[in-house]
This record gives structure tokens, sequence and C-alpha cells, in this order.
């Protein structure tokens, strides 16, 4: 049996004053979801600190929105996997859309991250998911296997134990446009078929996380579909109540 996850990710948005009155608002009723559902948010790298003191002692996780790949060192602006970890966070995005599509992040990359990430003891959150001209053109299978493959292909089917999937398609990202229940749950099922064929005993316990305007009213149907094991959640994670009722779904 998997636990659902719901994770939100915060992007680009907040303020120190915004995240506590956020954080202040959801950390006692997550509380009582404790055991039912597991839950994480993932601020800006600049609100990590802050938003890791004002949970703790709660249950809720910490997750970063990106990382550096390639080591540490002498590389400008960025934020290695180790130091992270040494932060006290827990999980990190990997490959999501925004960087794939706006900032060029290849499959290659996203492997790198992967890796890195793992090795810090950091469980990746692996992102995945078509455009809209990529649905049409009837490329969904192709471009989410393809995305998934490049990681299998780096680190090895044994890689994915402990880290969770995310499956968003693209154009669902921010339109209030989801996906239906039927369209993710194909997606969904076709990429846990392709963790069993590539070798993964672990492709029962792999926890494959939906994304693409979810929100209070779509996620209990979302979230009862059988290969969906929760939310990667983004404008609806920044409305307290919204996300409140996005993570008892889950827990229920
Ligand atoms: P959204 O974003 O919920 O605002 O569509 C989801 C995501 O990009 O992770």
């Amino acid at each position: 049996m998997r636990r659902k996850l719901v994770v939100g990710n915060w992007k680009m948005h907040g303020s120190l004053g915004r995240n506590r009155e956020l954080l202040e608002a959801i950390k006692p009723a997550l509380q009582g979801l404790e055991g039912r559902v597991e839950v994480a948010v993932c601020p800006s790298y600049l609100h990590l600190a802050d938003t890791i003191a004002a949970l703790a002692g709660s249950h809720v996780g910490i997750g970063a929105q990106d990382l550096f790949g390639l080591g540490e060192g002498a590389m400008t602006g960025e934020v290695s996997a180790s130091m992270l970890a040494d932060a006290g966070v827990g999980f990190v995005i990997v490959g999501h859309s925004e960087r794939r599509g706006r900032l060029g992040e290849t499959d290659a990359r996203a492997a790198d991250k992967f890796a890195a990430a793992r090795e810090a003891g950091l469980v990746p959150i692996l992102c995945v998911g078509e455009t809209r001209s990529e649905r049409n053109a009837g490329e969904t299978e192709t471009v989410v296997l393809r995305q998934l493959d490049a990681v299998i292909d780096n680190q090895g089917i044994a890689a994915m134990d402990k880290a969770v999937l995310a499956y968003e398609p693209v154009w669902a990202i921010g339109s209030g446009d989801p996906a239906t229940p039927q369209q993710a749950q194909a997606v969904h099922a076709l990429l846990r078929e392709r963790l069993k064929q590539r070798g993964g005993d672990i492709a029962d316990g792999i926890r494959i996380l939906h994304g693409g305007s979810v929100n209070a009213a779509n996620a209990g149907e979302l979230f009862a579909q059988p290969d969906i094991d929760g939310g990667l959640v983004g404008g609806a994670s920044l409305k307290a109540r919204e996300f409140i009722t996005i993570c008892a779904s889950a827990g229920s």
C-alpha cells in the first residue's frame, strides 16, 4: 500500500511574511492529518531556512525546487545537493517542465540532478510530462517514457527506489485545464508499467504524483485513481484552505 504524498510547489512566489502566514494557517490542520498522508512544501531557495524553522516539530517535509547536478565548488549562483541536505531539506524537484521548457534543461541534465540528489540522501521528485502540441501529435507516451528512461539509463532501475515520480502534463500546469482522471490514470499506469518492464520490483511501491491544475475540487477524483499516489500542487498550494482540502482528500 503506497502512502499518499502531497507536495506544494510554491515556485517563485512568496515573501518571508506571506510564507509565515501561510504556514501558520496550514500547520495545525496538516498536523491533524499526520499518519494519513505525507505532506511537503517547496519554497524558493531563499525561503528554505525560514520555512524549515517555521515547520520545526511538525511532520510536514521540506523540498527544494531545483539543485545543481554536477558536484559542488566554483559554480556561481548554484546550490548543491549536499548544501540542501545539510540545511534540512528532504525532497527536491528535478526536471520540472518550467525548467525544461523555459530554461533549456535537458533529459541528461535532469538525470545528473537526480543522481546528485540521491547521492546526498535527498528524495528526488522527477517530473515528466508532454506539451499540448506533443499530446495533439499523439506523442505523449514517447515523451514521458523518454524522460523516464533517460534517468533509468543513466542511473539504473534500482535508483528509482525511494524516488518519487510526478506526471505533469505541461498543458495542464497553471492553465486551469486539468487532465481528466481517466487521461491522468492512463499515463500514470503507463509509467508504472515501464518501471516494471525495466525490471523494477520497486514499480509497485513507487509513488507517482499528479500535477497540473490540481485543486480542492478535482483532487479527490484524481487521487482515487489506482496509479495516482498524490499530487504536486502549484497555485492551489499557496491558498491555505485549498491546500488543506487537497491534503485531506489524499488522506481520506
Ligand atoms: P499548478 O502547477 O498546480 O499551478 O498547475 C503544478 C506544478 O507546476 O507543479
